[in-house]
Parts: C-alpha cells; structure tokens; sequence
C-alpha cells in the first residue's frame, strides 16, 4: 500500500496525526525504495560513510525504539543498540529485507501508539536514555523523528523558472528548513536540465535559511533520459549523483555538529 504525501492542506484532527502521518509516510516510501532495489544494492553502500540501504532501514528501526519506547515511556528494551557493532550500524548477513521490514513495521505500530496515548505536551520517564538528564516532551521526540539534516530538492523548469507548486510548497515552511543544506537536482524536456530553475531556486533556497550545495544534479531531455525500468541511460549518471550525494553528505554532517553546539538565533 502507498501511503499519500500528507499535504499541509489536508485536515488533521490534531498536531499528533500531523506527526504520526508524516511519520508513515516516510517510512512507506523508504521501504518501497528498498523493496526496488536488487539484494547486492542492499548489502553495499555508495556513500562516503559506508552506509547501506538495510544499515539504514535497522537503524531507523532502533531509532524508535530508543527515543520512544526506551526514551520516553522508560520500558525495558533489551539492548536499545542493537543497530550497531562497534562504532558502526551492523546487518548480519542472515537478516533479510523481509524480516527488517517485518521488525520496521512492527516498531511503527508501537510508535504510532505511544502517540495516540499521550498529550504532546507530556514529558517522558527518566530513563538511562536521558543519562541523567531532563527527558524531554513526546513533541520534542516526535519532531527530531521528523528532523532531516539536509534536503534534496527535485525541480521541473517551467517557462525557465521554479514551478509554482514546488516554490509554493517550500514557502508554507521557514522554520523547518533552517540551519540545513539542500542539494537540487533539476530536469526538463528541453537540453539544459532545468539549470535555469536551478539558478532561481538558489536564491529562494539561501533564504529559507537552507541554502544549496554547490554541486547540481541536472537531467536534460528528461522523457529520454531514463529506461522503461527507470535506469538511466546515460552511464555517467550513476558516479554523478554518488559525487553530488557524498558532497550533500559532507555539508549535512558539517551542519549538523554546527546546530549540536548552537545556532546564532
Ligand atoms: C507550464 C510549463 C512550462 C514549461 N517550461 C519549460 C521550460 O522553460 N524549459 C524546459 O526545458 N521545459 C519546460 N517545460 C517542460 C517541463 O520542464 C517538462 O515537461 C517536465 O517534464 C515537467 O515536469 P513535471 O511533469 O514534473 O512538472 C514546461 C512545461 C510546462 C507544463
């Protein structure tokens, strides 16, 4: 089943199903992108980190199960780390996709329940989570599972310029893009790959206080440009993005410890 994108314009009943509806949403589209990926993709990475696709997929798992289950209801879990060997994110060679899909759903339902039982407002048990420290609100928890460190903006060129949806989509937030890189990747019909709309986006980016990478990713001929299969057919496409991904990589953990030691305002 395909969960929707929850639209700022749809209704919800409360800030709680704003959350939880996001929540879903990103981990249905992440486990369609894995469940199309070949299992040699699973198991290798292609980034400057090292991470691969099912590291990601358990780590995610555990990332619930730490902030809410062990964090903020204070139950006893096991081993809340059971991501990680050492210091890096461990998938046997055993655990297949099926079983960390299995266990990702498995952890959502509990999540999406401790949700529904709690006031925002409510602050979690002390718990060695917190190594001593004031725990903090199920709404400070459920907006760092939101939390992104970088963001990756996909842009058409319409009359070479920013689509409207999309501008318009980035303007209904400010405060949640702050602090943070974007990278842009642009397409069109025509030969130059949107970079028009790239340049114009550059300016609205910075302003929104995420401002973009060096790097773009442009996809000229975009009704060309990918097999019925969705592979590119130009080669040089794949080392392309894993350059551009591992630059967008670079500024996001740059930012990230900057934003761990404060922001100017
Ligand atoms: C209103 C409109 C304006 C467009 N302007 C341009 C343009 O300036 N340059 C270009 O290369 N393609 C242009 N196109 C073609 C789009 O870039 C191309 O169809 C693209 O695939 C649209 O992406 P989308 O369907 O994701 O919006 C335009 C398309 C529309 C509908």
């Amino acid at each position: 089943m395909t969960v929707p994108f929850p639209e700022p314009t749809t209704p919800a009943s409360s800030r709680a199903e704003v959350f939880t509806r996001y929540l879903d949403y990103f981990r249905d589209r992440l486990a369609a992108k894995l469940r199309g990926l070949p299992e040699r993709e699973l198991r290798r990475s292609r980034l400057m980190s090292g991470w691969t696709p099912l590291e990601l997929l358990k780590h995610l798992t555990f990332v619930e199960l730490r902030w809410l289950e062990w964090g903020f209801e204070g139950r006893d879990v096991g081993d809340p780390w059971g991501d990680r060997r050492g210091d890096r994110w461990y998938v046997a060679p055993d655990e297949t996709l099926t079983e960390l899909l299995a266990a990702a759903r498995a952890q959502a339902a509990r999540s999406t329940a401790i949700i529904a039982a709690h006031g925002l407002d409510e602050v979690g048990q002390p718990s060695e989570r917190w190594a001593g420290a004031a725990p903090p609100t199920l709404e400070t928890i459920a907006g760092h599972l939101r939390a992104a460190d970088g963001f990756v903006v996909v842009s058409g060129e319409y009359n070479h310029s920013i689509p409207p949806a999309l501008s318009n989509l980035l303007d209904y937030f400010l405060e949640e893009w702050f602090w943070r890189p974007s990278a842009i990747v642009c397409y069109s019909g025509g030969p130059w790959g949107g970079v028009r709309a790239a340049m114009q986006l550059r300016a609205m980016l910075a302003e929104l206080g995420m401002p973009s990478i060096p790097s773009l990713l442009p996809v000229p001929k975009v009704q060309d440009a990918f097999d019925d299969a969705g592979v590119p057919r130009d080669p040089r496409t794949e080392s392309r993005a894993v350059r551009f991904f591992d630059e967008l990589e670079w500024y996001a953990r740059a930012l990230a410890s900057g934003r761990a030691g404060g922001t100017p305002y």
